[in-house]
């Protein structure tokens, strides 16, 4: 134990009969409001709040050990505060919880717990480590938050994949300001040449979670790239869910911006 932690007592929050299998409530403890989960007979607490923006937790859904913000779906790892999907990046705080003779008791931390716990099958906490979106991204690449800037007109060019994909690269996702293909949103691109030579350009599409508010944003912003490439007449954009957006999609240079190691 730090002696941070060390510095904190065990606060009576709850009984344990209080909530039942996949429960959750809010309880204070310090000043502090957290959400306290229930998963079988164990129990976790997290600081209440999205570190997206802020979302209510408590609010959300648990499914196994992760619980989903309401607002736009990121899910976090109720054993650890590990942000286990996108659009979240950062933990939120996870705190210590024991349970003695059916009264719940958490200890606030304020060090990260690293956990022992196993990631979810299929997932993993891909963000335990950050730095903060904005001030990684480039100039370039970095529009005010909360909004698309309008992509740059860029020269002419012959169509091919390539020439596509490079297009697209304009195209930056507001909430983490990297651009959709460095994010790996885009699953395929077909080139179909028409009988007057021009080019059908089709490209399947994801979102980096089901939520996602920034969706006809983006599908408008691709359409508008790609219907400025000289020798493209038409531009259909097909969003995809299946198979599901992962963090391991991302390229390197995503990774970089995130600040995800
Ligand atoms: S505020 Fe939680 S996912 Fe956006």
């Amino acid at each position: 134990m730090s002696h941070a932690e060390a510095s904190h007592q065990f606060t009576p929050v709850a009984h344990a009969a209080d909530l039942t299998d996949k429960g959750r409530m809010v309880v204070e403890v310090e000043d502090r409001l957290l959400v306290l989960v229930r998963v079988g007979d164990d129990f976790f607490a997290l600081d209440d709040v999205c570190t997206h923006d802020d979302g209510p937790l408590s609010d959300g859904t648990v499914d196994d050990y992760a619980i989903a913000c309401p607002r736009h779906g990121a899910k976090f790892d109720v054993r650890t505060g590990a942000a286990l999907t996108m659009p979240a990046t950062r933990p939120t705080q996870a705190h210590d919880v024991e349970v003695r003779d059916g009264q719940v008791y958490v200890r606030i931390r304020s060090t990260p717990k690293t956990a022992e716990a196993p990631h979810l099958p299929g997932q993993k906490p891909a963000f335990v480590s950050t730095s903060d979106p904005a001030a990684a991204a480039t100039g370039e690449l970095a529009p005010a938050q909360g909004e698309l800037a309008p992509p740059p007109v860029e020269p002419e060019r012959s169509v091919s994949e390539d020439s596509v994909r490079e297009a697209l690269k304009q195209v930056i996702d507001p909430e983490l300001f990297v651009n959709i293909v460095d994010l790996g949103l885009i699953y395929n691109v077909s080139i179909d040449e028409q009988t007057d030579g021009k080019k059908h350009v089709a490209i399947d599409m994801t979102m980096t979670s089901p939520a996602c508010p920034a969706g006809p944003q983006l599908i408008q912003n691709s359409k508008d790239v790609l219907g400025r490439i000289d020798g493209v007449s038409a531009v259909d954009v097909k969003l995809v869910m299946i198979p599901p957006w992962t963090p391991d999609r991302m390229t390197e240079a995503a990774r970089d911006q995130l600040g995800i190691f």
